[in-house]
């Protein structure tokens, strides 16, 4: 059975919205293998968004996910890792869907970087990386 890295941004815990996203989770069926509170730290980002170094809003969302403390949540079932994308729609919370996380709860506007409350890892490659970055003794 799949399992997925998620994370509640720090946007979303700051809006106390961390209890609404597991709560998505949960009813659409996925189990929760591991949920933690903690801060970031550079060494982890680095890691994390090692794909993206270079791109323009690289600073901007490095700083913005060590602005707070996350929720990093490990979710298991079948096929979870399409799902919970699927669940939290479109990067741009913008023109994500309505019904979705980011198109519910996600804002962009007038921001540095796009503040779509959710991360979720987008392949069984990506999802086997992020866990062993978030939760190493898994
Ligand atoms: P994650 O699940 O967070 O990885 O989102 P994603 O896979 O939908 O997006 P991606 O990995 O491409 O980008 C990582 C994060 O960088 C996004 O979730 C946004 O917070 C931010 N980001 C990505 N693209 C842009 C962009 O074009 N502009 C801005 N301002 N932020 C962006
Ligand atoms: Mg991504």
């Amino acid at each position: 059975v799949q399992r997925s890295l998620v994370l509640v941004k720090p946007d979303g815990v700051r809006r106390g919205l961390s209890g609404e996203v597991l709560r998505r989770i949960e009813t659409k069926g996925y189990t929760l293998a591991a949920v933690e509170l903690r801060t970031a730290t550079a060494e982890i980002l680095a890691d994390h968004y090692a794909e993206h170094e270079g791109k323009p809003f690289y600073g901007p969302l490095v700083e913005f996910m060590l602005s707070g403390p996350v929720l990093a949540v490990v979710i298991e079932g079948e096929r979870c890792i399409e799902g919970f994308r699927a669940l939290a729609g479109a990067t741009d919370p913008t023109v994500a869907l309505p019904g979705t996380i980011r198109g519910d709860l996600g804002r962009d506007w007038g921001l540095a970087v796009q503040q779509n409350i959710v991360h979720g890892s987008d392949s069984p490659e990506s999802a086997a990386r992020e866990i062993g970055i978030w939760f190493p003794n898994l």
